[in-house]
C-alpha cells in the first residue's frame, strides 16, 4: 500500500519545470477573451501561474477559474452585457440604413462613438489600479515575468510600463487598425486598411479610398483615442512617455492571423503568426446533436452562428433566414437566442450554445453561416468548411472578403439579406458549386502544414520572453524616429542640394563659356 501511495504521489506531484513563471493578463471582453483563455489554459498546463486583472463589471471574464487567479478592480463604467447590447443594436440599425450616404454617416458616427467610449472605460481601469497603493504593492511583490494583453484595449500596455514588465501582445487590431500598422511598413498602395472592404489588388479609385480611410483612422486615433490614454501617461509616468511608443515598444506580437488568411505584407522579427491557435480536432458531439446530424441523410448539415456578441438580429431578418433554411434539403443547426422565427421549418434546430469547433469538424457539416469574426473563420479554414458570411460590424466584412477572394466564401450584407432571396441564393451557390469546398480544403491543408502547431508556437515564444526577460533584440527602434528621419528626408534634402549645386555650377560654367565665345566673336566683329 505504501509503495503504491508513493507511486501515486510521484505521478501527482508535477515535475518542477525550470521556467515556470508568473504572467499577468489584461484581457479584452467579448470573443477575444475566448482565445485569450485558451492561451491562459496552455500556459497553466505548462506550469505557469496566471493572474487575470478584470473590472468588477466584467462581462466575460469570470472571477473564479481553475486555471487562473483573478484581481478585480472596481470601475464605474464597464463593457457589460447591457452596454454591449445597446452599442450593437445601434450598429445593426446603422448597418441596415436605406439611404447610402446617410447610412454611411450614421455607421461612421456609431463606430466613432464606440471607439471613444471603450478607451475611456479602459483608462479608468488603469487609473483605479494605479491609485490603489495596496494593489500596486501586491502586484510589485508578486514578481511577474511579463504582461500578456490584447493592445486593442490599452489598460495592459499602461500597466506593463507602470510595473516595468516585459510586454507580450495577443493581437489582431490596435485601436481599430491592423496591428501591423503600428510597427511594420504598410504602404496603402497594396495593403488594404481594415474597414475599407478592399483587397490587395486595388484600382486607382480603390487606392484613393484606401488612403482616405487610412488618413481618417489616423486622425480619429490621434485626436480622440490617443489623448485618453496619453492623459494617464502624463499623470502617472515620467514626462516624455508616449502611449504610442509604449505599444510599439512591446517585446512580442503574437498575431492572430497567418498568410493563409491574411494578404502577404511586410512584417517584423518580433511578430509571430499564431492564427488559428484555438483550433483543434473535433471531439464527439453530445448525443442529441449527433442524432440530429445523422438524421440529415445524404444532404447533410448547415450550421449557423453569429458569434458570442450578437444575441439577436432584427425579427424580419431572422424570419428571412429561417424561411431560406426551410427551402433547403439540408438540416440546419442554428445558434439562436431570442424569439423563435415564425417561418422556422422542422429541418432547423435552434440551440443557444454550440460546440462550434466540433460541429465544423464533423464530416457531415457542409456549410458554415458566420458573421466573420476571426475565431470562427480560422476554425472554418482549419476544418475546410465553406462559408456564407453575414458581416455585421468592425473587421467582419474585411475578414470574410479574404475568404471570398480565395473562393471559399460568399458574402451577403445585412442591408441586402432580406432582398431578392439573396441569402437563399448564396446558400445554394456555395453548396452547389464544389469549388468553394475545394478552395477551403486547400486553405486547410496550407494552414495545417506548419512545423509546430500555432498554440505551441505561442507558448514557446511567451516562454522565450520569460527566459530572456524580454525580446529587445527583435525590435527595431524605428518608432522612436522623427518622420523626417524615418523617411530620410534630411538625406534627400542634402542629396538634392548637391545635385542642384552641381546643376547650377554647370549652368554658370556654360553661360560663362558662351559669354566668352560671344564676346570674343563680338570683339572680332568690331
Ligand atoms: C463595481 O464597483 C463600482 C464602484 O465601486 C460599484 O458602483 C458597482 O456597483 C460595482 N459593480 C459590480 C457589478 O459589482
Ligand atoms: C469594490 O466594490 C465593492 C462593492 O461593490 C466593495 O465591497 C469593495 O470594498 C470595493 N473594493 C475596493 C477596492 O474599493
Ligand atoms: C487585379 O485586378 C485586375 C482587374 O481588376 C486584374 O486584371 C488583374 O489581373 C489583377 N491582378 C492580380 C495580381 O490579381
Ligand atoms: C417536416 O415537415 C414536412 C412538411 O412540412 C413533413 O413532410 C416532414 O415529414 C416533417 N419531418 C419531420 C421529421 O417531422
Amino acid at each position: 500500500i505504501i509503495s503504491s501511495c508513493l507511486l501515486i504521489t510521484c505521478f501527482i506531484v508535477p515535475l518542477p519545470t525550470c521556467h515556470s513563471g508568473k504572467v499577468l493578463v489584461f484581457p479584452m471582453e467579448g470573443s477575444n477573451w475566448l482565445n485569450m483563455e485558451i492561451l491562459i489554459k496552455a500556459l497553466h498546463a505548462q506550469g505557469h501561474s496566471v493572474t487575470v486583472a478584470r473590472a468588477n463589471k466584467s462581462w466575460y471574464v469570470k472571477e473564479e477559474s481553475s486555471h487562473y487567479r483573478s484581481i478585480t478592480v472596481n470601475v464605474t463604467a464597464g463593457v457589460d452585457e447591457q452596454v454591449a447590447k445597446i452599442i450593437l443594436q445601434r450598429l445593426i440599425n446603422a448597418e441596415r440604413g436605406q439611404s447610402s450616404v446617410l447610412h454611411f454617416l450614421r455607421l461612421q458616427m456609431e463606430t466613432f462613438r464606440l471607439k471613444t467610449e471603450v478607451p475611456k472605460i479602459n483608462a479608468e481601469l488603469a487609473t483605479n489600479m494605479i491609485q490603489n497603493k495596496e494593489l500596486i504593492n501586491m502586484l510589485k511583490d508578486s514578481q511577474y515575468y511579463l504582461v500578456l494583453t490584447d493592445p486593442c484595449w490599452g489598460t495592459g500596455v499602461l500597466m506593463a510600463h507602470y510595473l516595468q514588465l516585459a510586454l507580450v501582445f495577443n493581437v489582431r487590431g490596435v485601436n481599430s487598425r491592423d496591428g501591423h500598422q503600428s510597427i511594420a511598413p504598410s504602404p496603402t498602395s497594396y495593403i488594404p486598411v481594415i474597414g475599407s472592404g478592399l483587397t490587395d489588388n486595388m484600382t486607382y479609385t480603390d487606392r484613393v479610398k484606401n488612403m482616405l480611410i487610412h488618413f481618417l483612422a489616423q486622425v480619429h486615433y490621434n485626436f480622440f483615442v490617443r489623448p485618453i490614454y496619453q492623459a494617464v501617461c502624463d499623470k502617472y509616468f515620467q514626462t516624455g512617455v508616449d502611449f504610442d511608443e509604449l505599444i510599439q515598444g512591446a517585446d512580442l506580437w503574437l498575431m492572430r492571423v497567418d498568410f493563409v488568411f491574411e494578404f502577404p505584407r511586410p512584417t517584423m522579427p518580433n511578430v509571430i503568426y499564431v492564427g488559428g491557435f484555438h483550433c483543434k480536432p473535433a471531439k464527439p458531439l453530445p448525443q442529441d446533436l449527433e442524432d440530429f446530424i445523422q438524421s440529415s441523410g445524404v444532404h447533410r448539415v448547415i450550421i449557423m452562428s453569429l458569434g458570442t456578441l450578437i444575441k439577436e438580429l432584427p425579427r424580419d431578418i431572422t424570419a428571412e433566414i429561417a424561411s431560406a433554411f426551410a427551402q433547403m434539403p439540408q438540416k440546419v443547426i442554428w445558434r439562436h437566442i431570442g424569439d423563435r422565427p415564425v417561418t422556422l421549418s422542422n429541418n432547423t434546430l435552434l440551440i443557444d450554445w454550440m460546440p462550434q469547433n466540433d460541429l465544423l469538424g464533423h464530416p457531415k457539416t457542409r456549410l458554415f453561416v458566420a458573421h466573420g469574426g476571426t475565431n470562427g473563420l480560422q476554425e472554418a479554414i482549419y476544418h475546410g468548411v465553406p462559408v456564407v458570411g453575414l458581416p455585421i460590424f468592425f473587421d467582419q466584412y474585411d475578414n470574410l472578403l479574404r475568404l471570398q477572394m480565395r473562393g471559399g466564401a460568399k458574402i451577403v450584407t445585412l442591408a441586402k439579406v432580406d432582398k431578392d432571396n439573396n441569402f437563399l441564393k448564396a446558400l445554394k451557390e456555395v453548396l452547389n458549386e464544389p469549388h468553394h469546398k475545394e478552395n477551403m480544403q486547400k486553405l486547410s491543408k496550407l494552414h495545417r502544414d506548419q512545423p509546430m502547431n500555432p498554440l505551441e508556437l505561442a507558448t514557446f515564444w511567451i516562454e522565450f520572453v520569460m527566459r530572456h526577460k524580454g525580446a529587445a533584440h527583435l525590435r527595431t527602434e524605428s518608432y522612436r524616429m522623427a518622420l523626417y528621419f524615418y523617411h530620410s528626408l534630411d538625406i534627400m534634402a542634402l542629396l538634392l542640394a548637391v545635385v542642384l549645386l552641381i546643376l547650377l555650377m554647370t549652368v554658370a560654367f556654360i553661360r560663362c563659356l558662351c559669354f566668352n565665345m560671344f564676346c570674343r566673336r563680338k570683339i572680332k566683329h568690331d
